[in-house]
């Protein structure tokens, strides 16, 4: 780990407020791991809904916000609905906010100094979640300057920069006619490839992002989970898409895991490690994982076919079977006769430790969902990837791992055994599964090589962490 930071300003305090979802929790929790290593203070806010569990992060401090999503948004767990319940909630009666974020200011332990005197030790800055505009307003009338943490990738904010011109041009909402449209203000994007959400209403899809452009334009600084080789292209258009903004800073510091390693720590559901004793019995690069995220759902119907797809393949795996994989059942059981069909061969837990999953020489390829953190942990470890998408960024994801950087491929239509089991073996044998298993290894050190410590990820951390001293 680079650079830390001896001395008087080592103990500046920085704050972070991730938004409560496991995909964006972590990256930030990273975040706080790389910026504590880095010789600064932590202070976590956190809510109620999706608390973190402070006693496994002993080196930080926490500080609970009063969230106002009522008890039936909660319950559904929907994130959009969840984001503007919260926002809506904190703007409506902010003093619960600025009591916690005044009570966070303060330096551990000092608490009777006043926070606008920002005394040393004091908090500099505050790193919210793009999607917590709320956060940000509380924070700007209490003077504390806050960053966004984009827990996306670059293509991503870019499309929710462009969203507004995206509708009038004509390409939102997606209509079946224009789908397989490109979008030259977004190369390689497709209509189906921008973010979309099929479950949520449109307008308030439009809302949470307008609130997101607002919140990075209204930053002193932008972090994007990201690495300069991955986007390299993309940040560089960002930064000319957001230049009259006057941001002091835009940076691709990623893939934060791979500064920090904390996932355990921050997982919402308890990790099943004994699948990684399992993955020490199987030989090199034979095993499938296959492992949805934590929001992306089925239907019944599907869930079958994903099963005898798997079984059907004749290749190991290990397969995520989290709690509302399947809609509608808070419990998912598997079809009769599965568990005899695979034994031995294939292995089924509720939640993996997916970093060390990925990281495993017995795992051999990926079945993901696409989100932005599942992507950036099968990239840096070099494990090529068929991807289903399900909603919002995944699309887009999808399209880079297949068409940018040519390290797996989309599996499209319907969700069927037979497609299923040829799209398995299509990753995990022949030649063209080969061939991207090699592009993934080669794009895995080209991220290596961004995390050395004269990479573009940590000369990004180390301005991240200079200007964080600076204020
Ligand atoms: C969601 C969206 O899907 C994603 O596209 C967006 O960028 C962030 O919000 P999620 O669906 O949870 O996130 O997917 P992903 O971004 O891949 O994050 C899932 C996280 O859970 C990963 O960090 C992964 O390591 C972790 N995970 C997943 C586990 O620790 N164990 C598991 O069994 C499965």
């Amino acid at each position: 780990m680079a650079g830390g930071v001896p001395g008087r300003e080592a103990r500046r305090r920085a704050l972070v407020f991730p938004l409560p979802f496991q995909g964006h929790i972590d990256p930030m929790m990273h975040l706080a791991g790389a910026l504590h290593a880095r010789g600064l203070a932590v202070t976590v806010l956190h809510t109620r809904f999706n608390a973190l569990r402070p006693a496994r992060h002993p080196e930080f401090r926490f500080v609970e916000v009063p969230d106002g999503v009522p008890a039936d948004v909660a319950a559904a767990g929907r994130i959009i609905d969840v984001i503007l319940a919260m926002n809506a909630a904190m703007e409506a009666s902010p003093a619960g906010v600025r009591a916690a974020l005044a009570s966070a200011m303060l330096a551990g332990g000092e608490e009777e100094q006043e926070a606008e005197r920002r005394p040393r030790g004091a908090a500099a800055c505050l790193f919210i979640d793009g999607n917590l505009l709320a956060v940000q307003r509380v924070a700007a009338a209490l003077g504390l300057p806050t960053l966004v943490l984009r827990t996306g990738s670059a293509a991503c904010l870019r499309c929710f920069l462009a969203y507004p011109m995206l509708h009038e041009k004509g390409f939102l909402p997606p209509q079946e006619s224009n789908l397989y449209t490109p979008v030259p203000e977004l190369p390689p994007l497709r209509v189906k490839d921008l973010f979309f959400s099929p479950v949520s209403n449109h307008e308030k899809v439009r809302e949470v992002l307008a609130r997101i452009t607002e919140s990075v334009r209204n930053s002193s600084g932008v972090v994007i989970n990201t690495s300069e080789a991955l986007e390299a292209a993309e940040m560089e258009q960002l930064r000319g898409e957001l230049a009259g903004d006057g941001l002091p800073l835009l940076l691709a510091a990623g893939p934060l895991h791979k500064l920090s390693s904390r996932s355990a720590g921050s997982s919402l559901l308890d990790q099943d490690r004994s699948c990684i004793a399992w993955l020490d019995t199987r030989p090199p690069g034979s095993v499938l994982y296959a492992s949805f995220g934590s929001l992306a759902a089925m239907d019944p119907g599907e869930f079958l076919e994903v099963a005898w797809g798997l079984a059907d393949s004749g290749h190991p795996f290990l397969w995520v079977v989290r709690p509302k994989l399947v809609r509608g059942c808070d419990s998912v059981q598997l079809p009769d006769g599965f568990e005899d069909a695979v034994k031995g061969r294939g292995m089924v837990i509720r939640w993996a430790p997916q970093q060390e999953v990925l990281a495993h020489r017995a795992v051999g390829g990926f079945w993901t969902h696409g989100g932005w953190n599942s992507t950036l942990e099968g990239v840096g470890e070099g494990v090529p990837m068929i991807c289903r998408p399900d909603a919002v960024d995944q699309m887009m994801n999808a399209r880079y791992v297949q068409d940018v950087w040519g390290v797996g491929f989309e599996l499209e239509g319907e969700l069927e055994r037979g497609r299923i089991r040829d799209a398995v073996r299509r990753l995990m044998e022949g030649e063209e599964g080969a061939e991207m298993r090699e592009r993934a290894k080669v794009l895995r050190r080209k991220v290596a090589d961004c995390l050395e410590s004269s990479g573009s990820s940590q000369i990004a951390m180390d301005k991240l962490v200079s200007y964080i001293l600076s204020l």
